[in-house]
């Protein structure tokens, strides 16, 4: 599906985007996502409207190359139109396929993967009988750069009390728990006995057992009976996406000011930034992703790494 995307610079972004999605809901399904951001659905395609500092984002999407040019050009028309206090330009870049967003390419990937501390023997065999164990969801585990980040995080941070939602196999948890202080303490939530009790002996070899509270049961759950006290200095989030949203809810109030929350996969495979996929994965992320730029209590940072990672600091 063709993709296309204009960085419009205004100072009046939200009001652009509040203005669009109203207008064109004359004539389209359009709604509003979060503050100044929503999506708009033609028949012959979709755009879908963030707003940033200083700038509104347009994302295009249509099946054709022709349809993508009529979603382009009404949305431009519109904006042209409404845009009577500021001179502003819409250009849109070339057309991308849309079919799989490479965000980092490979040979790029290869390099930085090359130039980073390599992951120890311990975190390699850990990965190696998770591909034995557990055939293609193996997948789901975070990579090399993406543990030796979180340890790296954990350590900066100076964090003692952690949360994780989504242990699979145990490598991040392991790469957490390592970096907290030798009294620290990872609550680690995931639904599966089988994938986690990988992780055991792994933890225990590593010395972190005793920091590691693995709690069996849907992580909402385990978050909501947790004091809604700000007692965690770190969470990452590597879970079923649609649960996002809630995770969110839950942990921010439960961090320290200071506090850092990590999100993994926030890019899901590109697909967020395409209104054509709206599955319950899709539309989540979409909403967790728009809702944390505006929230008045963190300091957001998305990062391109991997299939993109959010981190977002309490104030
Ligand atoms: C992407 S994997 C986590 C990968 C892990 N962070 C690692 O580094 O290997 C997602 C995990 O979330 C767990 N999960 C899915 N739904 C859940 C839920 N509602 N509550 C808790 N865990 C859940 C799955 O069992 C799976 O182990």
């Amino acid at each position: 599906m063709p993709l296309s995307a204009a960085h419009v610079a205004t100072s009046r972004p939200e009001r652009y985007a509040k203005q669009l999605i109203s207008h064109m809901g004359h004539k389209a399904d359009a709604e509003h996502t979060g503050v100044g951001s929503g999506t708009i659905t033609f028949r012959s395609g979709t755009c879908s409207l963030l707003s940033a500092q200083g700038e509104l984002v347009l994302i295009a999407a249509a099946a054709d190359l022709d349809s993508l040019t009529g979603v382009q050009d009404v949305i431009t028309r519109h904006l042209l139109r409404f845009a009577t206090q500021e001179e502003i330009r819409v250009d849109w870049c070339e057309a991308d396929s849309g079919d799989a967003i490479q965000i980092v390419p490979p040979a790029v990937e290869d390099y930085l993967r090359a130039h980073c501390t390599p992951a120890d023997d311990l975190l390699t065999e850990l990965a190696e009988t998770t591909r034995e164990a557990t055939g293609r969801a193996a997948g789901m585990q975070v990579s090399a750069a993406e543990g030796a980040l979180l340890e790296m995080l954990v350590r900066l941070s100076g964090a003692r009390r952690a949360i994780e939602v989504g242990v699979f196999t145990g490598y991040s948890a392991l790469c957490i728990a390592r970096a907290l202080p030798s009294d620290g303490y990872l609550l680690a939530c995931d639904v599966s006995s089988e994938w986690t009790a990988i992780a055991r002996p792994y933890w225990r070899r590593a010395g972190v057992d005793d920091r590691i509270d693995l709690r069996i049961g849907p992580a909402l759950d385990t978050l909501r009976a947790l004091p809604e006290t700000p007692d965690f200095d770190f969470a990452f989030v590597d879970a079923d996406k649609a649960g996002y949203p809630a995770y969110y809810e839950e942990i921010v109030p439960r961090l320290v000011p200071g506090g850092l929350l990590v999100l993994d996969n926030v890019f899901l495979g590109g697909r967020v930034l395409d209104p054509a996929f709206q599955g319950d994965d899709h539309r989540a992320m979409r909403r967790v992703n728009d809702a944390l730029a505006h929230d008045e209590r963190l300091d957001v940072v998305m990062l391109p790494v991997r299939d993109g990672v959010t981190l977002a600091r309490k104030r």
